[in-house]
């Protein structure tokens, strides 16, 4: 596996104040915050963009952890005992321009970030999941196609870094 990414980290050459996602906390993270976020550490933020630098889609990835007792019992039963807290990876916010939407770069995106997460995973910050926070059903609808799965008592979904390893 090589390390083409489709993304590029936000800076500053690229444009953001007219993307549109028809979600407005999601358009607003970009227009916003994001830039501020990055700065602070606090998420890492990638950009889908062309030559004109238009932000096409973007996403986050930040560390993060998930309590033993919120994972399903049949992974639960692979970890030691002694874990109370487990390493994931948070995809925070994956989102695409309305202009782009059904032309096969949402799975693009979602690749790219699973692969980034995945090959931090193995060559620098162990994780032992990618987590995401559904901004409502139809995004719930989107990671479920992809095999996340809900996690218990929460809103978050996760799929295993194992299963997200034999996409690569
Ligand atoms: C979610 C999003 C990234 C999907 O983008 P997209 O361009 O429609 O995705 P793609 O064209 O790559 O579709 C890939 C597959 O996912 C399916 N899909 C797309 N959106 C879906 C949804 N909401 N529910 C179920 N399946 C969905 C497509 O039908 C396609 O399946 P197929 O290959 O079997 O035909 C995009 O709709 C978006 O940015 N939405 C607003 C932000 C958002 O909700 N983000 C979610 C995370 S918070």
């Amino acid at each position: 596996m090589d390390n083409f990414y489709v993304t590029a980290a936000l800076s500053s050459r690229q444009i953001k104040e007219n993307f549109d996602c028809g979600k407005n906390l999601l358009n607003g993270y970009i227009h916003k915050q994001a830039s501020q976020d990055v700065r602070r550490r606090i998420s890492a933020c990638f950009i889908l963009s062309e030559e004109d630098n238009l932000v096409k889609g973007y996403y986050t990835l930040s560390s993060s952890s998930i309590k033993r007792d919120q994972l399903p019992p049949e992974v639960v039963k692979r970890l030691p005992g002694s874990y109370i807290d487990l390493p994931v990876t948070l995809l925070g916010r994956l989102a695409l321009d309305k202009a782009h939407i059904g032309q096969g770069l949402g799975e693009l995106l979602l690749v790219d970030a699973l692969k980034r997460a995945y090959l931090a995973s193995v060559q620098s910050v162990a994780s032992m999941a990618v987590v995401v926070d559904p901004i409502d059903q139809s995004a719930i609808d989107f990671y479920s196609k992809y095999d996340f799965i809900m996690l218990p008592d929460s809103h978050k979904m996760f799929l295993t870094m194992d299963t997200v390893s034999k996409l690569f």
